[in-house]
């Protein structure tokens, strides 16, 4: 997720942009930039890494001029480093342009530009809308050629856009990812969130899909991508600063818990649409380089750590379900002590969110260096893990800030399923098989709003069991993984013991724990192993065992048998773990606010374990 800051108005720009791009530096991000309009020149300045990078860079370059834009960059398309963070622009460097979002069909704009000469610099899909604009601009003025090129966009932006010969005004948009307009007294401060306006001013207009705005030192005026005038509300801010950061959240935990459903539509994003229409695989651009191996492949070796790990034990069962593919997962710290038996048929899957975790990083290279093809499963664009691995997949669900990891698990379950569907259709599997998961995989987003939406009744039943000091996780097939994951949550940002088991493994010991005072968390959705799990819960009711139950909507039976019950739609087993986590996660969080822990940043923890 990318910051994007931009000013109009009497001031000197350039201090302001830097003060906005320190505000978004919360967002996280890798690279940074800045275009300021001087007489009738624009100046531009990047940097890989940290804000005060460019600033150095800036220092030595006194930049005057009212007009300017500048970014912070999440890198999605192309490696974090000069040349593709932002701003970007076209052959003549008239136009430049900061851009948040995704553009899907940039392939095919880039081929068309590249056919009418437009020369590249960067890797990113951002790039090529500055050429597309150019080339629009051969027959129009500034703004319609903005229109006409926004037209032929597919995909997401949020833009701030400036014209060497336009000097004196900017053009902002959006359309799916946001876009602010802080209104000052003579002048305009446009921003991707609040943070980085709120000192300026608290009069704010919140552009909504479609919508254009022109801003110059007298105002600005706001038409649809039609050029159709549009009525705008001057809206008055109530936030400050640090809500404004978690989006009005009181925590990026819950803030990220929340921003699953895009999450998981940002990883889908451009992947599976084309396959429903006319393709035969999921479109896995990272993968290509490795196809024809990935036919060959007859063994795989997941490698990762905490949450990731357990995203790779639901990966494990698709694989094996629907690819008919041997699939191992291991801990990475042990995996590398290992003697594995590796081959060149075997794939060594790492996954992390961070692409960092150093006892990952080691797996692979001990993978590698034993000859298995290595693919990685990563958040972070550009990390080590990324670089390293032979092919892989981007996560895609942006920046993850709560050390406990949410959306980053439910993406890298989204990826296994894509992977699922490649390795299968490369195998038996039937494209119409296939295209049921893949229908169903699009609906998983409005699935996990519903459930988020529930939030008052789940913290309803943490604060019933605030007094438990012990928890017993339980999950079968499919949300064995998930019982891991929902006792590492409770662990992690509230301090209590909680173990996963498989359900099955209770009667072999774990039982013995349980009393009155110890509850249990069961996963139980109407699934091949329901009538199991049914009989679990009755056991340990049998012995005084209090029981949360994670069911399937419509099951009322759940409700004569468990203590308590927590809905989650109805969906294909495969995608079960992706709905069940979500109960299991807003519980943990109203469990570590309730205690009053920081549960964003939970003691002795840190977002990336680059240590061994
Ligand atoms: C998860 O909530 C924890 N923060 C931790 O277990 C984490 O999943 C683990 O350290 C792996 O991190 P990675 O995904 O960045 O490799």
């Amino acid at each position: 997720m990318c910051g994007i800051i931009a000013y109009v108005g009497k001031q000197n720009s350039a201090p302001i942009l830097l003060e906005g791009l320190k505000k978004l530096e919360y967002r996280g991000y890798d690279s940074a930039g800045i275009s300021v309009c001087n007489r009738e020149n624009i100046i531009t300045v990047k940097s890989a890494g940290k804000v005060e990078e460019l600033e150095n860079k800036l220092g030595k370059r006194k930049i005057s001029g009212t007009i300017g834009i500048a970014h912070t960059r999440w890198a999605t398309h192309g490696k974090p480093n000069d040349i593709n963070s932002h701003p970007h622009a076209d052959c003549q460097e008239n136009i430049h342009l900061v851009h948040n979002g995704i553009i899907e069909n940039y392939q095919e704009l880039k081929k068309f530009l590249q056919k009418k000469k437009h020369k590249f610099k960067s890797e990113t899909d951002s790039e090529v809308l500055a050429h597309l604009i150019e080339e629009f601009g051969k027959n129009l003025g500034f703004k319609d050629a903005v229109l006409e090129a926004l037209k032929m966009i597919r995909g997401t932006y949020g833009l701030a856009i400036i014209s060497k010969k336009e000097q004196g005004k900017m053009l902002v948009a959006r359309n799916g990812s946001p876009l602010v307009i802080g209104v000052g007294d003579g002048e305009c401060v446009i921003a991707s969130d609040v943070s980085a306006l709120i000192c300026h001013t608290d009069k704010v207009i919140y552009l909504e899909d479609g919508e254009v705005a022109e801003i110059d030192k007298d105002g600005y005026s706001i038409t649809n991508i039609k050029n159709k005038k549009v009525n705008k509300e001057i809206s008055k801010l109530t936030w400050n600063i640090e809500k404004s950061q978690k989006g009005g959240f009181p925590h990026f935990m819950l803030k990220e818990i929340f921003e699953q459903p895009e999450a998981i539509r940002n990883c889908l994003r451009g992947r599976i649409d084309k396959f429903l229409k006319d393709e035969n695989f999921p479109v896995l651009g990272g993968l290509k380089p490795v196809e024809k191996k990935l036919r060959k492949i007859n063994k795989i070796i997941i490698v990762a750590c905490g949450t990731s790990y357990y995203s790779g034990l639901v990966g494990k069962y698709m694989f094996e379900e629907y690819a008919g593919i041997s699939t191992e997962v291991e801990y990475a710290s042990e995996f590398r002590y290992r003697k594995s038996v590796l081959c060149g048929r075997t794939a060594v899957i790492a996954i992390s969110q961070s692409g960092e975790t150093a006892d990952t990083l080691a797996a692979i290279r001990e993978a590698k260096s034993r000859g298995a093809l290595t693919l990685g499963i990563v958040n972070v664009v550009g990390s080590s893990i990324s670089r390293e691995t032979d092919g892989g997949s981007y996560t895609l669900s942006g920046p993850e800030i709560g050390v406990a990891s949410t959306k980053a698990f439910t993406s890298q379950i989204t990826v296994l399923a894509l992977w699922t569907m490649m390795f299968g259709r490369q195998r038996k599997m039937t494209f119409s098989a296939t295209e049921k998961i893949a229908k169903e995989l699009k609906k998983i987003p409005e699935m996990v709003e519903k459930i988020v939406k529930n939030n008052k009744d789940i913290k309803k039943i943490a604060k019933k069991y605030m007094t438990a000091e012990n928890f017993l996780y339980m999950g079968r097939k499919y949300n064995y993984p998930i019982a891991m994951e929902g006792a590492l949550k409770i662990k992690e940002i509230s301090y209590i013991h909680a173990e996963g088991y498989p359900s099955g493994e209770m009667k072999h010991g774990p039982i013995a724990l349980i009393d009155e005072d110890f509850p249990s968390i069961f996963i139980c959705p109407k699934d091949s192993v329901y009538e199991k799990n049914i009989s679990g819960i009755q056991e340990i009711k049998a012995r005084g065992g209090k029981i949360i139950a994670v069911a399937t909507e419509g099951d009322k039976n759940m409700k004569k048998i468990a203590d308590d019950v927590i809905y989650i739609p109805k969906t294909l087993e495969m995608l079960t773990p992706m709905l069940a986590v979500v109960p299991l996660q807003m519980f943990a969080y109203y469990f570590g606010v309730l205690k009053g822990f920081n549960v964003d940043q939970p003691r002795n923890l840190a977002k990336s374990v680059t240590v061994e």
